[in-house]
Protein backbone atom coordinates (compact mmCIF):
# COMPACT_ATOMS: atom_id res chain seq x y z
CA UNK A 1 0.00 0.00 0.00
CA UNK A 2 1.32 2.99 -0.65
CA UNK A 3 1.43 5.74 2.22
CA UNK A 4 -0.90 8.26 0.73
CA UNK A 5 -3.40 5.42 0.64
CA UNK A 6 -3.02 4.49 4.31
CA UNK A 7 -4.36 8.23 5.14
CA UNK A 8 -7.47 7.73 3.12
CA UNK A 9 -8.11 4.12 4.78
CA UNK A 10 -7.09 6.18 8.46
CA UNK A 11 -10.10 8.51 7.70
CA UNK A 12 -12.83 6.01 7.00
CA UNK A 13 -11.79 4.44 10.31
CA UNK A 14 -11.58 7.63 11.90
CA UNK A 15 -15.25 8.50 10.18
CA UNK A 16 -16.91 5.45 11.77
CA UNK A 17 -14.94 5.43 14.97
CA UNK A 18 -16.93 9.41 15.05
CA UNK A 19 -20.26 8.00 14.20
CA UNK A 20 -20.08 4.98 16.63
CA UNK A 21 -19.41 7.50 19.49
CA UNK A 22 -21.49 9.88 18.70
CA UNK A 23 -24.15 9.12 15.56
CA UNK A 24 -25.46 12.89 14.85
CA UNK A 25 -21.71 14.14 14.88
CA UNK A 26 -21.31 15.06 11.57
CA UNK A 27 -25.04 16.23 11.24
CA UNK A 28 -24.00 18.82 13.87
CA UNK A 29 -20.86 19.69 11.88
CA UNK A 30 -22.00 20.22 8.89
CA UNK A 31 -24.56 22.75 10.32
CA UNK A 32 -22.28 25.61 11.61
CA UNK A 33 -18.77 26.33 12.61
CA UNK A 34 -18.80 28.71 15.85
CA UNK A 35 -15.19 28.78 16.91
CA UNK A 36 -13.98 31.21 19.88
CA UNK A 37 -10.10 30.71 18.97
CA UNK A 38 -8.13 31.89 16.02
CA UNK A 39 -4.83 30.65 15.70
CA UNK A 40 -1.77 31.75 13.81
CA UNK A 41 1.33 29.12 13.55
CA UNK A 42 4.24 27.53 11.85
CA UNK A 43 3.52 24.91 9.41
CA UNK A 44 5.77 22.32 11.14
CA UNK A 45 3.90 19.20 11.40
CA UNK A 46 4.76 18.31 15.03
CA UNK A 47 2.37 21.52 15.72
CA UNK A 48 -1.26 20.87 15.04
CA UNK A 49 -3.28 23.35 16.66
CA UNK A 50 -5.81 21.20 17.74
CA UNK A 51 -3.92 18.41 19.06
CA UNK A 52 -1.86 20.03 21.24
CA UNK A 53 -4.76 21.64 22.43
CA UNK A 54 -6.59 18.92 23.01
CA UNK A 55 -9.46 20.34 20.92
CA UNK A 56 -12.52 19.26 18.30
CA UNK A 57 -13.08 20.29 14.35
CA UNK A 58 -15.18 23.45 14.89
CA UNK A 59 -13.17 24.63 17.95
CA UNK A 60 -10.29 26.29 16.59
CA UNK A 61 -10.24 28.75 13.30
CA UNK A 62 -6.46 28.07 12.12
CA UNK A 63 -4.24 29.80 9.48
CA UNK A 64 -0.56 28.30 9.39
CA UNK A 65 2.80 29.79 7.44
CA UNK A 66 6.13 29.09 8.05
CA UNK A 67 7.23 30.46 10.68
CA UNK A 68 3.60 31.80 11.98
CA UNK A 69 4.08 35.35 10.33
CA UNK A 70 1.86 38.03 10.18
CA UNK A 71 2.64 40.11 7.67
CA UNK A 72 1.06 43.44 6.33
CA UNK A 73 0.63 42.65 2.92
CA UNK A 74 -0.25 39.14 2.90
CA UNK A 75 -3.53 38.68 1.54
CA UNK A 76 -3.95 35.18 2.66
CA UNK A 77 -3.64 35.92 6.19
CA UNK A 78 -5.19 39.26 6.39
CA UNK A 79 -8.38 37.06 4.90
CA UNK A 80 -8.75 34.66 7.19
CA UNK A 81 -8.00 37.62 10.50
CA UNK A 82 -10.87 39.41 8.86
CA UNK A 83 -13.19 36.58 8.69
CA UNK A 84 -12.37 35.35 12.13
CA UNK A 85 -12.77 38.81 13.58
CA UNK A 86 -16.11 40.54 11.49
CA UNK A 87 -17.84 36.94 10.56
CA UNK A 88 -16.42 34.17 13.28
CA UNK A 89 -16.19 37.34 16.10
CA UNK A 90 -13.92 34.95 17.97
CA UNK A 91 -12.82 36.31 21.83
CA UNK A 92 -8.98 35.16 21.33
CA UNK A 93 -6.16 35.34 18.54
CA UNK A 94 -3.28 33.36 19.10
CA UNK A 95 0.30 33.38 17.81
CA UNK A 96 1.90 30.28 18.88
CA UNK A 97 5.19 29.39 17.64
CA UNK A 98 7.68 27.02 18.73
CA UNK A 99 11.19 25.85 20.05
CA UNK A 100 13.71 24.65 17.38
CA UNK A 101 11.82 26.39 14.51
CA UNK A 102 13.70 25.61 11.01
CA UNK A 103 12.62 29.06 9.70
CA UNK A 104 13.57 31.40 12.07
CA UNK A 105 16.76 29.79 12.03
CA UNK A 106 17.01 29.48 8.86
CA UNK A 107 16.89 33.35 8.88
CA UNK A 108 19.78 33.38 11.52
CA UNK A 109 22.19 32.61 9.06
CA UNK A 110 22.93 33.01 5.35
CA UNK A 111 22.19 30.41 3.55
CA UNK A 112 20.37 30.98 0.45
CA UNK A 113 16.76 29.51 -0.11
CA UNK A 114 15.70 30.98 -2.90
CA UNK A 115 11.95 32.34 -2.98
CA UNK A 116 11.36 31.58 0.72
CA UNK A 117 14.65 33.92 1.34
CA UNK A 118 11.99 37.05 0.90
CA UNK A 119 9.72 35.49 3.44
CA UNK A 120 12.37 34.77 6.22
CA UNK A 121 13.51 38.53 5.57
CA UNK A 122 10.72 39.60 7.89
CA UNK A 123 12.54 37.40 10.76
CA UNK A 124 16.06 39.00 9.95
CA UNK A 125 14.50 42.36 10.80
CA UNK A 126 13.55 41.44 13.88
CA UNK A 127 17.06 39.78 14.46
CA UNK A 128 18.67 42.46 13.48
CA UNK A 129 16.68 44.59 16.27
CA UNK A 130 17.35 42.32 19.30
CA UNK A 131 21.10 41.48 17.97
CA UNK A 132 23.21 42.14 21.23
CA UNK A 133 20.36 40.41 23.15
CA UNK A 134 20.31 37.43 21.01
CA UNK A 135 24.76 37.25 20.30
CA UNK A 136 25.07 37.54 24.04
CA UNK A 137 23.39 34.27 24.69
CA UNK A 138 25.82 31.48 24.07
CA UNK A 139 24.07 28.38 23.19
CA UNK A 140 23.23 28.18 19.65
CA UNK A 141 19.86 26.68 20.34
CA UNK A 142 18.83 28.76 22.88
CA UNK A 143 19.82 31.76 21.03
CA UNK A 144 17.23 30.24 18.45
CA UNK A 145 14.89 29.74 21.26
CA UNK A 146 15.03 33.06 22.25
CA UNK A 147 14.48 34.81 18.76
CA UNK A 148 11.20 32.27 18.46
CA UNK A 149 10.48 33.95 21.18
CA UNK A 150 10.67 37.33 20.02
CA UNK A 151 9.01 36.32 16.82
CA UNK A 152 5.99 35.41 18.49
CA UNK A 153 5.79 38.69 20.40
CA UNK A 154 6.26 40.84 17.02
CA UNK A 155 3.85 38.78 15.03
CA UNK A 156 1.35 39.63 17.93
CA UNK A 157 2.21 43.34 17.94
CA UNK A 158 1.90 43.14 13.96
CA UNK A 159 -1.42 41.89 14.29
CA UNK A 160 -2.40 45.16 16.46
CA UNK A 161 -1.06 47.27 13.89
CA UNK A 162 -3.80 46.49 11.12
CA UNK A 163 -6.71 48.07 10.60
CA UNK A 164 -8.81 45.03 10.94
CA UNK A 165 -7.70 44.68 14.36
CA UNK A 166 -7.84 48.45 15.50
CA UNK A 167 -11.41 48.71 13.73
CA UNK A 168 -12.64 45.85 16.12
CA UNK A 169 -11.02 47.95 19.46
CA UNK A 170 -12.50 50.82 18.31
CA UNK A 171 -16.12 48.75 18.60
CA UNK A 172 -15.69 46.57 21.52
CA UNK A 173 -13.37 44.29 23.66
CA UNK A 174 -12.58 41.76 21.04
CA UNK A 175 -10.50 39.86 20.30
CA UNK A 176 -7.62 39.38 22.90
CA UNK A 177 -4.59 38.27 21.22
CA UNK A 178 -2.39 36.05 22.87
CA UNK A 179 1.47 35.18 22.03
CA UNK A 180 2.39 31.19 22.74
CA UNK A 181 5.54 29.30 22.44
CA UNK A 182 5.33 25.14 21.86
CA UNK A 183 8.01 23.27 23.40
CA UNK A 184 8.23 19.84 21.29
CA UNK A 185 10.03 18.58 23.57
CA UNK A 186 7.59 18.33 26.21
CA UNK A 187 4.45 19.26 24.37
CA UNK A 188 4.04 22.19 26.89
CA UNK A 189 2.57 26.20 25.75
CA UNK A 190 4.35 29.17 27.02
CA UNK A 191 2.88 32.38 27.33
CA UNK A 192 5.11 34.84 26.08
CA UNK A 193 2.54 37.78 25.57
CA UNK A 194 -1.42 38.90 25.84
CA UNK A 195 -2.45 42.17 24.75
CA UNK A 196 -6.06 43.39 24.55
CA UNK A 197 -8.11 46.50 23.18
CA UNK A 198 -6.32 48.74 25.81
CA UNK A 199 -3.00 48.36 24.37
CA UNK A 200 -1.17 51.52 23.41
CA UNK A 201 -0.25 51.20 19.67
CA UNK A 202 2.38 52.70 18.81
CA UNK A 203 1.25 56.13 17.61
CA UNK A 204 2.77 55.90 14.19
CA UNK A 205 0.66 52.44 13.46
CA UNK A 206 -2.62 54.39 14.66
CA UNK A 207 -5.40 55.10 12.26
CA UNK A 208 -7.72 58.16 13.16
CA UNK A 209 -9.90 57.25 10.29
CA UNK A 210 -10.58 53.29 10.09
CA UNK A 211 -11.35 51.65 6.91
CA UNK A 212 -10.24 48.57 5.63
CO1 LIG B 1 8.50 26.41 12.63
Amino acid sequence: MESFEKLLLENKAWAADKLQADPNYFERQVREQNPAFFWIGCSDSRVPANEVTNTQPGEIFVHRNVANLVVNTDLNMLSVLQYAIEVLKVKDIIVCGHYGCGGVKAAMYNRSFGLLNKWLRNIKDIYRIHRDEIDAIENEDLRVDRLVELNVREQVLNLSKTSIVQKSWKNSDLPTIHGWVYDIGDGILHEVIRVDHTLEIDPIYKYDDIDL
